[in-house]
């Protein structure tokens, strides 16, 4: 899954996954999280979704990566927003007010760009990645994220056999196997799916499980 397949993706308007709603279990379980309302949300692979700008609505600063720039170009423009932009190589950045985009690869990111993220949202990121990608990952993931910060990441299981990703299925197994040297791993809630996912059940699915999962940092290391 090159950048190449992203920006192809983007270039044909062939975006299945986003979503013209805010995530429901974004705003189902995200206030469990308790976090201070000006805490910073790093939001990997983010797209154009909508729910940046919902976690702004509750006071967070938002951080943003994204390696298509016409997506952002696309997402500020449907919200009549204006951002400022600037060079922060290997990024470009876009601002406005209390929500920041670097347009590049997720996988150049460094702890500095990070320095003050006290919380993830990851929604079709992981899930986004062929299983030989995904360690690649959290080893990034678990080096550019400060220790401190809890995540909240929505995964989605079926038979890999029925389908062919993106979007991948992820085991609870797995999401242990890559995450939990770093974090105390909860399951907040998981859902059947599959008669809300019609677009899934014509490529051949038969079943479909949805997770919501809370990361939390281990207090043990
Ligand atoms: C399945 S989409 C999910 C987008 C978003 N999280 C959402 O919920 O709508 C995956 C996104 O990751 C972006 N992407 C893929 N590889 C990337 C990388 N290495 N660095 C930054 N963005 C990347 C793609 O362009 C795409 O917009």
């Amino acid at each position: 899954m090159t950048p190449e397949f992203w920006l192809n993706r983007w270039e044909r308007g062939e975006i299945g996954w986003h979503q013209t709603e805010i995530n429901v279990h974004l705003q189902a379980y995200w206030p469990q999280l308790d976090l201070a309302p000006d805490t910073q949300v790093f939001v990997p692979l983010c797209g154009k979704s909508l729910d940046m700008l919902w976690l702004v609505s509750r006071g967070h600063r938002v951080l943003g990566v994204e390696i298509s720039e016409p997506a952002i170009r696309s997402f500020f423009q449907d919200h009549e927003l204006h951002p400022q932009m600037s060079d922060k190589p290997p990024f470009r950045r876009y601002v406005v007010d209390e929500l920041e985009i670097l347009v590049g690869d997720y996988f150049q990111l460094t702890a500095c760009d990070l320095a003050e993220v006290g919380a993830v949202f990851d929604r079709a990121s992981l899930i986004a990645l062929p299983p030989g990608m995904r360690p690649r990952y959290s080893d990034q993931f678990k080096a550019i994220v400060p220790t401190t910060a809890t995540c909240f990441l929505i995964t989605l299981d079926y038979d890999q056999e029925e389908m062919s990703g993106p979007p991948f299925a992820v085991t609870d197994e797995e999401v242990s196997r890559l995450f939990s040297d770093r974090y105390r791993i909860e399951s907040l809630a998981s859902f059947d799916i599959i008669d809300d996912a019609p677009r899934f059940r014509q490529r051949g699915l038969t079943a479909l499980r949805e997770q919501v999962w809370q990361l939390q940092p281990r207090e043990d290391r």
